[in-house]
């Protein structure tokens, strides 16, 4: 196992940041949690949530599994209902902007997202491969019609399950998340297939790595390629070179801080 960075060593991994010139950023529900949306799987994230609300669920993790999406979608349109693009009344916080100043300084190679909360593209994040889907395609789940994000606010925002002309009374138009017996979007594998060889550094920011197949990324790169995780908790799913506990946006504003970028990382926050 790698040595792992100490937190007052944190001068280290400014100093692989800095020389890196092609770096991957993997991501979580983690990053978004000081915007007020709840990760997944902390106790008070939206599984133990949906858990105490739906009592129904077979699991909390039901709302993503697509055979009980077609038999009740409600737990997942009002789930939807709080990420909808457009509607959200979440901002990205300092890490979003942290991963925007690495490619404003042209160090991002991909940000691996897994998350659906659509801050990464608030952010400005351009160099994005949304893993798990987004709000802002749907398809009908009888006929594959597909609808943009605009075709299905109302409805959703209306608490409303969204359906299709084809059939009005049995038809589900379904956003295109990725549910957990679906593929991951044809754009993860391309982007993998381009990046994996020749990436400089990883950072994995706020994610559990519980679900694959974006928890092999990390074991993807080839040997020698610094990987530092940044998270509240030890991931056992991984091996990390350098390993920095604690909350992610105090993490960053030290990082910045010491590379020089505060000033830049405050002014993308307030604006
Ligand atoms: P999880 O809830 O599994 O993990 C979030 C991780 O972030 C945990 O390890 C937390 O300790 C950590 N964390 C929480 N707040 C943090 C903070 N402020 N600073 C640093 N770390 C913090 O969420 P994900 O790993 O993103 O699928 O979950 C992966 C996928 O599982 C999700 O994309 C979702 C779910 O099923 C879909 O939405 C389709």
């Amino acid at each position: 196992r790698p040595s792992v960075v100490a937190v007052p060593d944190l001068d280290a991994v400014v100093d692989i940041i800095r020389r890196a010139r092609r770096i991957c950023v993997l991501t979580g529900a983690g990053i978004s949690v000081s915007s007020g949306i709840p990760d997944f799987r902390s106790s008070g994230g939206v599984y133990s949530l949906v858990g105490d609300r739906y009592p129904d669920l077979p699991t909390p993790e039901a709302i993503f599994d697509l055979n009980y999406f077609r038999t009740n979608p409600g737990p997942f349109f009002a789930f939807a209902s709080e990420m909808f693009p457009g509607m959200t009344k979440y901002h990205p916080t300092p890490t979003h902007y942290f991963i925007r100043l690495l490619q404003d300084h042209g160090q991002l190679e991909r940000n691996y997202a897994q998350n659906i909360d659509g801050l990464e593209l608030e952010a400005g994040i351009t160099k994005l491969v949304q893993c798990h889907g987004s709000f802002a395609t749907a398809t009908c789940q009888l006929c594959a019609r597909k609808y943009q994000a605009d075709d299905i606010r109302e409805a959703v925002m209306a608490h409303i399950i969204p359906r299709c002309e084809c059939d009005p009374e049995n038809s589900v138009i379904k956003p295109d998340i990725i549910f957990f017996s679906e593929s991951l979007p044809s754009t993860f594998d391309d982007a993998i297939n381009q990046d994996s060889d020749h990436i400089d550094a990883m950072i994995v920011i706020g994610t559990s790595l519980q679900v694959s197949p974006v928890s092999l990324v990390p074991s993807l790169l080839p040997r020698g390629v610094p990987r530092i995780l940044i998270n509240r908790e030890l991931v056992s799913t991984a091996t990390f070179d350098a390993e920095i506990l604690g909350d992610c946006d105090k993490v960053i504003v030290e990082l910045c801080r010491r590379l020089g970028w505060l000033d830049k990382l405050k002014a993308l926050c307030a604006a």
